[in-house]
């Protein structure tokens, strides 16, 4: 293939919110700090949510504050209102992310508004984030299937990640929260939204619930996507999505884009010193296959 595809880690956020251990700053740091190391360029490090909704992301501001501001690394965090923006511009981030649903019944249990309201609070977030010179990426949960509604129509997709759009979100993450996508069911659901927005502005954001993501992760390059969210030693999951596991392992998706001879930028040696840091750190086995493997096990 020969091009550049760009990693989101979002091994910090996604990867760590539903941790019920605690998980001190010191940690979340150096975590990021090691990803940095290994040449990671875009890293979702906070979450500036209701700390009563998601207790782990509580030190979101002071871990933004430390992450290192290494030229070419760029740092994003969750918000999913004005307050969470303010919270997030004053512990210095450049890009936030809103984060809605196409499924109604996910939007309430994970937001607690319905899609509606949630796309007007998000246009107050991207028109004051943008006055004070910050990206917005959105985000549409459930795009494969939701947890409380069963299987969701690429439709319902298209028209959120169109509002997300439309209203000025620069990158839009198709998140299959539950992990519950197949190569067939990814293709139908980008071949809808690539009707309506350029592949270019899309991001894949898996999870491998069951055991999937890389082959959606292969459909989807096939169909022209090339920035796709992962998560260092596969860790993570949605509080709000009961079952579903942790994003794809970024160590995995490095090891196939190098077999592709895609460029990522990512020394995978380095990564997995990552992983294993976290793995440590919170007492448990990497879930990257490859990390596995390469470890000899
Ligand atoms: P709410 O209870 O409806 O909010 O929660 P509210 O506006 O009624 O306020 C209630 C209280 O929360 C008030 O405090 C607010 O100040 C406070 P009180 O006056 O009672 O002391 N509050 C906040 N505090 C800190 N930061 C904020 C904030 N906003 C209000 N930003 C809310 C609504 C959205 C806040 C809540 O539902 C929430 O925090 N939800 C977040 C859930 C979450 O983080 N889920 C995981 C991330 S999404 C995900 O993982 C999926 C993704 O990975 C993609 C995929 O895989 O599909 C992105
Ligand atoms: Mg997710």
């Amino acid at each position: 293939m020969n091009e550049a595809v760009k990693i989101v880690e979002v091994g910090p956020r996604d990867g760590l919110q539903n941790e019920k251990q605690p998980i001190d700053v010191d940690t979340k740091v150096g975590l990021v700090e090691r990803l940095v190391a290994a040449g990671v360029t875009h890293i979702e490090a906070a979450s500036f949510v209701s700390p009563r909704w998601v207790p782990q992301m509580a030190g979101s501001s002071e871990v933004m504050q430390r992450v290192p501001r290494t030229p070419g690394v760029h740092y994003s965090a969750l918000a999913p209102n004005l307050k969470g923006l303010e919270a997030a511009m004053a512990a210095g981030c450049e890009e936030v992310a809103v984060f809605g649903a196409a499924s109604e019944s996910f939007s309430q249990r994970n937001i607690n508004c319905s899609i509606r309201e949630s796309l007007e609070r998000f246009r107050s977030v991207v028109e004051v984030a943008h006055e004070n010179k910050l990206r917005v990426r959105g985000y549409v949960s459930c795009v494969l299937g939701c947890p409380y509604e069963g299987p969701i129509a690429p439709d319902k997709v298209v028209d959120v990640a169109m509002m997300l759009s439309d209203m000025g979100c620069s990158e839009i993450s198709l998140g299959d929260t539950i992990g519950r996508g197949n190569p067939k069911s990814t293709r139908l659901m980008l071949e809808a939204c690539m009707k309506r927005i350029p592949v270019a502005q899309l991001a894949g954001h898996y999870h491998d619930t069951y055991g999937l993501a890389v082959a959606n992760i292969v459909a989807s390059l096939d169909m022209g996507v090339r920035t796709f969210d992962s998560s260092v030693s596969g860790l993570g999951g949605c509080p709000y999505a009961v079952g579903a596991s942790g994003n794809v392992a970024t160590e995995d998706v490095v090891y196939l884009l190098q077999s592709l001879d895609c460029e990522t930028g990512i020394d995978l040696k380095k990564l997995i010193e990552a992983g294993s840091f976290i793995c440590v750190a919170l007492g448990r086995e990497t879930s990257s296959r490859v990390a596995r493997a390469m470890a000899g096990n």
